[in-house]
C-alpha cells in the first residue's frame, strides 16, 4: 500500500530513513518533508545532521499558511479560495482586505464596522509632517514610506505587544488606515504641495486620490472611472503568498519586532526592481527602447544576457499571470478618462514578440502583474517614481494577514537559516606588520 512517506538510504552509511510527507488542502496544493527531519541522517554521532540547501528559497515552503493560494502552472490566485476575477469584478478593496485579514467575507454589518474604522483611522500625527518635510525635494518616495511606516512604531509604543490579540487589532486598523495618508504625503512632498487630511465622506480610494490631488477646491470630487479602477488594482495586489517582502515581514516579525517596523522592512524588500519596483522599471524600459521598430534590438539584447525584459517572469508563475490579464482589460476604461498611453503599444508589441520567442517560450516568461500597471499610472498623471508605492499601499493587508497568521501560528519561532560554512576552517591571528599580502 501507498504511504505517504518517503524512504532515504544515506549511502555514505547504508541506512535507511523513512520521513513523513506533509500535505496542503490537496496533495497538489502542496507537499512536503521536514527539511528538520533530515537532521537524524549523520555519519557519526558528532555530526551536525543534513540539512536541507536552498540559496532563493526556490523550493523551501517556510510556512503553512491559508491566505493565498497561487498554481503558478495554471495561471491561477485565489485569496481564501476566491478566485481574484471574481473578487475584482464583484467585490472592492475594503472587503478584499478583510477578507485576506480575517479569512471570510464580512457581513453587512462587519463591512460597515470595519470601514468606518479603517476610515477614521487614517488621520497621522502632527509630527509626521515634520518627519516628512525632513527629506530632500528628490527623495524617493519608497524611502519616505518606509521610514514613515518605521517612525510609526514610535507613537504606538503598545504595538511592542504582539502576542497581544487586542493590541495587534488596534495596530491592523492603524497601518490600513494610515499607509494610504502616508503614502499621499510622500507625494505631496515630491511636488512640494501642501499635504491634505482625510476626508471621511470618501471612500479608501476616494480619500486616497483627495489626498493626492485636491487643490483648492472645497471639496474633492473622485473621479468615479478612476476610483473604481484604483480600487480594483489595490484589490490586485492585496497579497501574493510568500513573496519576497512578505518573507522580510514574517521574518522581521518573527524576532517580535512591532507590525510597523516589520511593514516598513517589508517596503524595503519591495522597492528592489526585481519585486515590487519592477513597475517603475517597465517604463523606464519602453522608454528606452523609444519606437516600435527598437523593440527586436531590444529583445535581442535580452536574450545576449545585457538587459531583462522587466515585467516579465515570476518565481511561481510558469503561464500569464491573472493579474496582468485584468490590468490590460481595466487600461481601456482608464484610457477613456485619461486618452491613451502611447507607451501601451510599445508595451503589446513587445509583448507579442516575446510570447512568440523561443527563449520565452521554453523558459516560461510570461508578463507579469508589474508590466502594464505602470502604463495606467503614467496615464493617471502619477511620476514614474511613484509606482511602488502604488503596490506598497495596498499590500498592507497581505502583510498584516501573514504577520497575524505567523505570530499566532504554534509551529512558527524565530526565523534563522542555517549555512554551509565555506571558508577557513582554523588559523593564528597575524600582527599588522607581518601582513605582507599584496
Ligand atoms: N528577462 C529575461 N530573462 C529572464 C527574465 C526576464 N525578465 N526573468 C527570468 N529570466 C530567465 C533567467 O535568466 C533564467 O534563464 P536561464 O535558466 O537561462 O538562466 C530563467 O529565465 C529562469 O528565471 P530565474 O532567474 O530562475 O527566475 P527567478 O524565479 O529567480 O526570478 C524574477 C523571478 C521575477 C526575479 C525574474 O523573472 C525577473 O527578474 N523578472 C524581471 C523583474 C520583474 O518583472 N519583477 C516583478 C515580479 S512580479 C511582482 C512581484 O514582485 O511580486
Amino acid at each position: 500500500m501507498a504511504k505517504d512517506s518517503l524512504t532515504i538510504t544515506d549511502n555514505r552509511t547504508g541506512k535507511t530513513y523513512e520521513l513523513p510527507i506533509l500535505y496542503g488542502t490537496f496533495p497538489t496544493y502542496g507537499a512536503a518533508v521536514r527539511t528538520a527531519d533530515l537532521r537524524q541522517i549523520k555519519v557519526s554521532d558528532d555530526d551536525f545532521g543534513l540539512m536541507g540547501y536552498d540559496p532563493a528559497f526556490t523550493n523551501t515552503a517556510s510556512c503553512k499558511s491559508a491566505i493565498t493560494h497561487i498554481d503558478g502552472e495554471r495561471g491561477i490566485l485565489r485569496y481564501r479560495g476566491y478566485p481574484i476575477e471574481q473578487l475584482a469584478e464583484q467585490s472592492n478593496y475594503l472587503e478584499v482586505a478583510y477578507l485576506v485579514i480575517y479569512g471570510e467575507l464580512p457581513t453587512k454589518p462587519q463591512y460597515d464596522e470595519w470601514v468606518h474604522t479603517i476610515t477614521h483611522h487614517t488621520m497621522v500625527h502632527e509630527n509626521m509632517k515634520k518627519f516628512m518635510d525632513a527629506f530632500n525635494y528628490d527623495a524617493h518616495p519608497m524611502g519616505m514610506l518606509a521610514s514613515s511606516l518605521a517612525a510609526l512604531s514610535t507613537l504606538y509604543p503598545p504595538s511592542k505587544k504582539v502576542r497581544d490579540a487586542e493590541s495587534r487589532k488596534h495596530q491592523t486598523y492603524r497601518l490600513m488606515g494610515k499607509v494610504i495618508t502616508l503614502g499621499c504625503m510622500t507625494y505631496r512632498h515630491m511636488k512640494g504641495l501642501p499635504y491634505v487630511m482625510p476626508d471621511n465622506d470618501l471612500s479608501y480610494t476616494g480619500n486616497f486620490m483627495n489626498m493626492l490631488w485636491k487643490m483648492a477646491e472645497p471639496k474633492y470630487k473622485p473621479n468615479p472611472v478612476l476610483e473604481r479602477a484604483l480600487d480594483i488594482l489595490f484589490v490586485l495586489h492585496a497579497d501574493h503568498e510568500q513573496n519576497c517582502s512578505t518573507n522580510v515581514l514574517r521574518s522581521v516579525g518573527s524576532s517580535e519586532a512591532d507590525p510597523y517596523c516589520a511593514a516598513a522592512g517589508a517596503t524595503t524588500a519591495l522597492y528592489g526592481p526585481l519585486h515590487g519596483g519592477a513597475n517603475e522599471q517597465v517604463l523606464r524600459m519602453l522608454r528606452q527602447i523609444g519606437s516600435k521598430d527598437k523593440i527586436p534590438q531590444y529583445i535581442q539584447d535580452v536574450k545576449d544576457r545585457k538587459a531583462l525584459l522587466m515585467g516579465f517572469g515570476h518565481r511561481v508563475y510558469k503561464n500569464y499571470d491573472p493579474r496582468a490579464r485584468i490590468i490590460k482589460r481595466l487600461a481601456e476604461q482608464v484610457f477613456e478618462v485619461t486618452g491613451k498611453n502611447p507607451l501601451l503599444d510599445m508595451a503589446l508589441e513587445l509583448e507579442r514578440i516575446a510570447l512568440e520567442d523561443e527563449f520565452f517560450v521554453k523558459r516560461k516568461l510570461y508578463p507579469n502583474v508589474d508590466f502594464y500597471s505602470g502604463i495606467i499610472y503614467e496615464a493617471m498623471g502619477f511620476p514614474t517614481d511613484y509606482f511602488t508605492v502604488l503596490f506598497a499601499i495596498p499590500r498592507m493587508p497581505g502583510w498584516l494577514a501573514q504577520w497575524q497568521e505567523m505570530i499566532t501560528d504554534p509551529e512558527q519561532k524565530i526565523a534563522r537559516p542555517r549555512q554551509i560554512y565555506s571558508g577557513v576552517a582554523i588559523r593564528d591571528f597575524e600582527p599588522i606588520e607581518k601582513r605582507n599580502r599584496k
